[in-house]
């Protein structure tokens, strides 16, 4: 997969437009940090560590647009600048580490030390995750046997986290150690994002994927058709629970019913240690009309009530085992996750 879903072109960010897609592969250059949260909130850049990579850069984009030369009323701006990002989409963790690191990056004696910081960090964040992806994707595929058919839910491939992927890299790099795999991606309603995305780069790595809504993962289940689920996540609680995609706790519940592994595929940046468990992870509500339209076409009565919560919380004991970068983690979590975090 050699589709950039992020790049920093030298005081400008490129995206891949993962709206449009599977119909159009638009690349759309943003030019001011506004149209990068807005980018955020429209999901134009989507998927946790994405978020990240795309508010570090856009708040490097930030700094260069501050017009002051003063130090201290550069600061001030820039904070602004930061906050603007930290409230653009509530879950995904990795949205907060990248705005900390970001902060803390801001150091210099002047205006234009500190932007050139700035950048440097912005990058070192983009960077990072891409070798954690790859790192983590190496170590998960020891978990996928010969002939494996997985189920996958939402998108957590090179599109959403302008790296190698995380469950998506994982199945990758089970295929390239030679293995013969198979994947089922639940559509993903409201959004789509496994059956426009999902599909779509797995189509690109010659993976045999199919198609599936999202109800009938209990029905394939329980046909033993599937080996094991593998998704990403948005936050991971100290405890070991997993916030993920709406719809990933009902997959996780029927696995363990089904006595199939559920493993969910990560970097560090998406552990949030602060949190002891997932009753503190924020959840997203977005439009309802992302609920009672499909692409913008309405599928319901005109007035009807709809609800849209973004993301659910997977307890830790349904997960079979959390693959990070760092290591494979399985329970107790919270004594496997501080130790791999700190
Ligand atoms: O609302 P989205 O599309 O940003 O949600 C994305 C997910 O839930 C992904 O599964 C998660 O971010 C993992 S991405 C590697």
């Amino acid at each position: 997969m050699t589709t950039r879903a992020i790049e920093w072109l030298d005081g400008k960010i490129r995206i891949l437009d993962q709206s449009r897609l599977p119909q159009e592969q638009i690349f759309t250059d943003l030019d001011n940090y506004h149209d990068v949260v807005l980018a955020i909130k429209e999901m134009r850049v989507r998927g946790a560590p994405a978020i990240g990579i795309a508010a570090a850069y856009g708040i490097a984009l930030g700094a260069l647009g501050i017009k002051t030369a003063n130090r201290d009323e550069f600061l001030v701006q820039l904070n602004q600048v930061m906050q603007t990002f930290a409230a653009s989409r509530p879950t995904a963790v990795n949205l907060f580490q990248a705005i900390n690191r970001m902060g803390k990056a801001a150091r210099g004696d002047d205006v234009a030390e500190i932007r050139r910081a700035l950048v440097n960090e912005a990058e070192q964040i983009h960077q990072g995750e891409i070798t954690a992806t790859m790192q983590l994707s190496q170590l998960g595929a020891e978990l996928i046997k010969d002939g494996f058919t997985m189920l996958t839910h939402c998108n957590a491939g090179p599109l959403a986290t302008a790296g190698y992927g995380t469950a998506l890299g994982v199945i990758k790099a089970a295929r390239e150690q030679g293995k013969k795999v198979s994947v089922f991606a639940t559509e993903t309603r409201p959004l789509l994002q496994g059956a426009r995305l999902t599909t779509w780069e797995l189509m690109q790595a010659g993976i045999p994927v199919t198609l599936i809504t999202d109800s009938m993962a209990g029905y394939f289940m329980h046909q033993r058709k599937i080996d094991c689920v593998i998704v990403g996540a948005d936050r991971i609680a100290a405890n070991g629970d997993v916030a993920n995609k709406i719809g990933t706790y009902t997959l996780a519940v029927l696995a363990k019913e089904s006595e199939i592994p559920f493993y969910v595929a990560a970097p560090t940046s998406t552990i949030d240690l602060s949190l002891r468990s997932g009753a503190g992870i924020p959840i997203e509500e977005r439009s309802p009309k992302e609920v009672s339209q499909i692409q913008g076409v309405p599928i319901a009565p005109k007035g009807i009530k709809a609800a849209n919560p973004a993301f659910d919380v997977t307890p830790h004991r349904y997960i079979t085992t959390i693959v990070t970068e760092k290591g494979i983690v399985r329970e107790p979590y919270l004594e496997g996750l501080t130790k791999i975090v700190s």
